[in-house]
């Protein structure tokens, strides 16, 4: 008999059933088994949407970005004909990648390994030196496509060609964000933090409703009403919200973090995106394996003028030192969850609504993988 438990026992630990009230979080064993990141990949990354780019980095024809998306090479470009679409940036020969940037404009999709040549729209234009190849169609050798759809300012991807449109996949979450007018930001900045933690510890520590705020995050804790934050949970996206009051303790966070209210959006499985007045940061945590992740902040201003150039530069600071804040209790917790001593914890019932609603949908996704990947094999 085999010591080791297999992957239907630890995903059937969770009670996705349990109330908030009586719901734990999801168990250690989802975060430091790489069966479970695994099965992450093929059910959970493979088959939402993954934000892999900005618009206006794709507005012109032949403009394009490359992505890696559950472990594919993907890459997304703008036709001569206006249309944006999306392929495995693989090629049909010998399964190159064709695209080697990870941003830039061109005319044509050219493999830099034998030479084969792809249009815009993926199709196979010419190959050197295959003249006397039989039975082969050039039309049947275009590169294989996948969904893209916009939103707001960012593109998406999604390798299931059964998936739902991007629109119905965020649900809710379009009419909750149009209103705070994104399309109008400018982007300015990017930092890239690799985490050692399992991707989920990251989305966790996002989601706990400003639980750890006051302890961990002293100069935000000043800008913000803690007391009067709000979590808000729907279809898949959790909005935590908070008023914000005048720091006296903090002056860097008190000019960079102002206006009414403070919005931070999760959207399933990995985006976040943050919002204060004239300014957004978005976060896409990106598993590496399971026991760690990366990170990409995205930083955007109303205002990305040279005058305002040293303002928004302290403001990036002070989204960089929170997230210094969050990265060493990522870490920490990832130790702890290794541990023989830790099997799962409780939620508080008025903060962390948002880990729950989290916890649903991925015992949603695995369980459901799971159970079509078992009836597949029998
Ligand atoms: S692999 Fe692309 S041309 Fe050979
Ligand atoms: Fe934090």
């Amino acid at each position: 008999m085999s010591m080791e438990v297999s992957v239907r026992e630890i995903l059937a630990i969770y009670d996705e059933n349990a109330p908030l009230s009586e719901a734990s979080t999801i168990p250690a064993p989802w975060y430091v088994d790489a069966r479970i990141a695994e099965l992450e990949a093929r059910t959970v990354f493979s088959k939402t949407w993954q934000m892999v780019g900005r618009v206006e980095q794709v507005q012109k024809s032949g403009q394009f970005v490359t992505a890696n998306v559950a472990g594919e090479p993907v890459v997304v470009v703008r036709g001569n004909d206006g249309v944006l679409r999306a392929f495995f940036n693989v090629c049909r020969h010998h399964a190159a990648a064709v695209v080697t940037e990870p941003c830039g404009q061109t005319s044509i999709l050219h493999c830099p390994y034998h030479g084969w040549n792809y249009g815009l729209d993926g199709s196979l234009k010419g190959m050197p030196e295959f003249d006397g190849v039989k039975n082969f169609e050039r039309q049947q050798n275009g590169l294989v496509p996948v969904k893209t759809e916009t939103w707001e300012k960012f593109v998406f991807v999604n390798l299931d060609a059964q998936a739902v449109s991007l629109a119905e996949f965020l649900g809710g979450l379009v009419k909750r964000v149009a209103p705070l007018g994104v399309g109008k930001l400018h982007h300015f900045d990017r930092r890239v933090y690799d985490i050692h933690c399992n991707w989920k510890v990251f989305v966790d520590n996002y989601l706990d409703g400003g639980y750890h705020v006051p302890h961990l995050h002293k100069g935000l804790n000043s800008v913000l009403d803690y007391k009067q934050y709000t979590i808000e949970i729907q279809d898949r996206y959790c909005l935590q919200s908070s008023p914000m009051v005048a720091s006296e303790e903090d002056s860097a966070t008190g000019a960079t973090r102002t206006g009414d209210r403070a919005w931070y959006f999760w959207q399933y499985p990995n985006l976040m995106i943050n919002c204060y007045e004239g300014y957004m940061d978005t976060n896409l945590v990106l598993p590496i394996d399971v026991d760690r992740c990366r990170v990409i902040f995205d930083f955007y201003f109303g205002d990305v003028s040279d005058a305002r150039r040293a303002y928004n530069q302290q403001s990036v600071a002070v989204g960089a030192r929170v997230q210094d804040e969050d990265l060493g209790i990522c870490e920490a917790v990832q130790r702890g969850l290794n541990s023989r001593a830790y099997r799962a914890g409780r939620l508080s019932v008025r903060r962390e609504a948002g880990e729950h609603l989290f916890h649903r949908l991925l015992a949603a996704d695995l369980k459901g993988g799971a159970g079509n990947e078992a009836a597949a094999a029998d």
